[in-house]
């Protein structure tokens, strides 16, 4: 297969997860005969830097043409100024307006062994198998907001909108994986206090019912949600929210596989490319330190395979290694117990190509 795939590795940990993640396409290319193109271009911070713009046409035009999109990560405290004209995550918001990725999956399930580094009990835990399906383009990060008065009297606001058709393509998402997975699916709201949150709900309930009528569905508050998510997490299969509920619970998820360093996530549209990324962000307190866990966005380009290159075998075989990996005890800093030995960014990846290989 012939493939276009664009590379934005951004800011801090970005530039060093990324290029692991590159040498293990290179491999899978040469292993599978695949011709793949690979270009990077920049995003976020560095773009501002050089370009003034957080997501230049040049970067926005590449990811248009390519086949499939894999991102580090972006922002980092150099761009933090609160009167600055943009911000890093300004490009990223873009990207995925302006692709249409309106459906971000985000899978957890714990790696079995490193049960034992999660904050949470391993009963609790063990069995974990999750796919959040969180809205992207939509909702509070794209609602009108704005500032208006002075001193005390000044004030913000940002308002969280979302309409039935988007409600609705997101949960066809999140049910058309339910049926393939365990059948069983929650939609998250706030229904007891918003009235977007009351459209929604309604949307979401004819959606099931009408075209996905055998599956175990549910509906939960937001803030019952958090609560659950930590006390009983097998419980879950596929869990379907609105964009800002869905960033927060996603990283609350992502303790229960013990560290956000392994967690990859795809964002994909109705058509076009997908874009890859894993869920943590920048980390510039360690950015060039070659400690960096390059394994959630080792596994991010798995899901790119998989998703956008439909290339299962491929996808299957990074993914196994990575548990190989794991399974004989390598650690990056983010992973490892007290007492542990841990090895640095390339090393690991190093361990994930010869697994492959093997
Ligand atoms: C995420 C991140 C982004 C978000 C930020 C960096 C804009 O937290 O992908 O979860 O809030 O969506
Ligand atoms: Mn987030």
């Amino acid at each position: 297969m012939d493939a276009n795939i664009v590379l934005l590795p951004g800011d801090g940990i970005g530039p060093e997860i990324v290029s692991q993640a590159e040498r293990v396409l290179r491999a899978i290319a040469e292993r599978y005969g695949h011709e793949f193109e690979l270009s990077s271009h920049p995003i976020g911070g560095c773009a501002i830097d050089e370009f003034g713009d957080p997501l230049p046409e040049s970067t926005l035009n590449a990811c248009r043409k390519s086949d499939a999109v894999l991102l580090g990560a972006v922002g980092g405290p150099k761009w933090d100024d609160p009167h600055a004209k943009t911000r890093p995550e300004a490009g990223l918001l873009k990207i995925r307006k302006e692709l249409g990725l309106f459906a971000n999956l985000r899978p957890i399930n714990p790696h079995p062994a490193l049960l034992d580094s999660s904050p949470l009990k391993r009963h609790i835990i063990e069995g974990t198998d999750i796919l959040f399906v969180r809205e992207l383009t939509g909702g509070i990060y794209f609602g009108d907001s704005g500032r208006q008065g002075e001193g005390d009297h000044a004030s913000a606001f940002n308002t969280m909108v979302y309409s039935q058709a988007e409600v609705k393509r997101v949960v066809r998402v999140a049910a058309a994986a339910a049926l393939k997975r365990r059948g069983k699916l929650t939609s998250v709201d706030k229904a007891n206090v918003l009235e977007v949150s009351r459209l929604w709900r309604h949307t979401a309930e004819e959606v099931v019912k009408k075209e996905f009528p055998t599956l175990e569905y549910e509906v939960v508050l937001v803030d019952a949600m958090a609560m659950h998510l930590i006390s009983r997490p097998t419980d879950f299969d596929v869990v379907v929210t609105g964009n800002m509920f869905g960033d927060i619970l996603t990283d609350e998820a992502s303790m229960l596989p013990g560290s956000l360093g392994l967690l990859p996530s795809a964002s994909v549209g109705e058509s076009g490319p997908g874009l890859y990324e894993p869920i943590h962000g920048s980390a510039p307190d360690i950015a060039g330190k070659g400690i960096a866990n390059p394994l959630a966005t080792i596994l991010a380009t798995a899901m790119l395979l998989r998703h956008s290159l439909q290339l299962g075998a491929e996808a299957d075989a990074i993914e196994a290694a990575v548990t190989q990996v794991l399974d004989a005890g390598h650690r990056t800093a983010d992973i490892a117990q007290k007492g542990e030995s841990s090895i640095g960014t390339t090393e690991i990846a190093d361990h994930v190509l010869q697994a492959m290989s093997g």
